[in-house]
């Protein structure tokens, strides 16, 4: 293993945005007057540590040339795939050929627009020498239930152990490949990093960031986000 490994984001972009309804795909659409894509992106881009940023995208995506950081000397895009698991393998195979196996990936959600520096600087603190890596994310605050197929209440879980699992997460390169590449061999559904890694029997770790970072969904999230990136005072709020 190399003694000083590099730094690298995954930007998994390549999802329609079902549940938003829109005309375009959610990442581009507009929030305080940039798209979304760009806040998420930017913070990675200004981030002393981090080398270089790989962004899976639709083959038929139009809308990305025209974005501020598509010429950008330091991301670089690939094809995007069927499920974000796919997007995200894509992803890692493209840094792969700059990257060294030890390096460790920070994969983050293209629709999550509102990741705040120092969550960031928090995950990459927390973890360069933990063995598996980890994520950022949130204690789940509200009574959790677990329902029947009707929705009649089973039962209530308690809460204490459960948390809302966020973006970045943040694995060595090599490692998530094969998680990743392991779960789709077996068939198994993920729809985060940190579940292909404990499907592997390892334990990631969670290190607690802020409930603003949320991923963009439905359309009443733009105006949350919105809302959250001006009460983090945004310099670039306005553009
Ligand atoms: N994503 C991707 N490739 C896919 C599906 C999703 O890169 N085949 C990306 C999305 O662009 C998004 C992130 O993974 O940045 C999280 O996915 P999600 O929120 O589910 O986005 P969509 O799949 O676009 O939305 P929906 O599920 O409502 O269609
Ligand atoms: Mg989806």
């Amino acid at each position: 293993m190399s003694t000083n490994p590099k730094y690298w984001a995954a930007i998994p972009a390549a999802g329609v945005g079902h549940r938003m309804g829109a005309l375009s795909p959610k990442q581009y659409l507009d929030l305080a007057g940039r798209p979304v894509i760009e806040w998420s992106l930017k913070l990675f881009l200004d981030h002393p540590q981090i080398s270089g940023v790989s962004i899976a995208l639709d083959p038929e995506d139009r809308f990305w040339p025209q974005t501020a950081f598509a010429d950008h000397p330091r991301v670089r895009r690939v094809d995007g795939g069927s499920e974000r698991c796919h997007s995200v393998l894509n992803a890692l195979d493209l840094l792969a050929q700059e990257a060294d196996a030890a390096d460790w990936v920070l994969v983050h959600d293209a629709a999550r627009p509102c990741l705040r520096r120092d969550d960031l600087d928090r995950l990459l603190a927390a973890l360069p020498d933990h063995l598996v890596g980890g994520l950022l994310g949130v204690p789940v605050r509200d009574t959790m239930k677990q329902v029947t197929e009707g929705s009649a209440v089973r039962r209530t879980v308690p809460r204490d152990a459960l948390w809302h699992a966020f973006t970045p997460q943040m694995f060595r390169l090599g490692l998530l490949h094969q998680a990743l590449r392991a779960a789709l061999d077996q068939d198994r559904s993920v729809t985060d990093d940190a579940s292909a890694v404990e499907l592997l029997g390892l334990e990631p770790r969670l290190v607690e960031g802020h409930a603003d970072n949320i991923k963009i969904t439905r359309p009443e999230d733009l105006t949350l986000a919105d809302f959250y990136l001006r009460q983090q005072g945004h310099p670039g709020h306005e553009r």
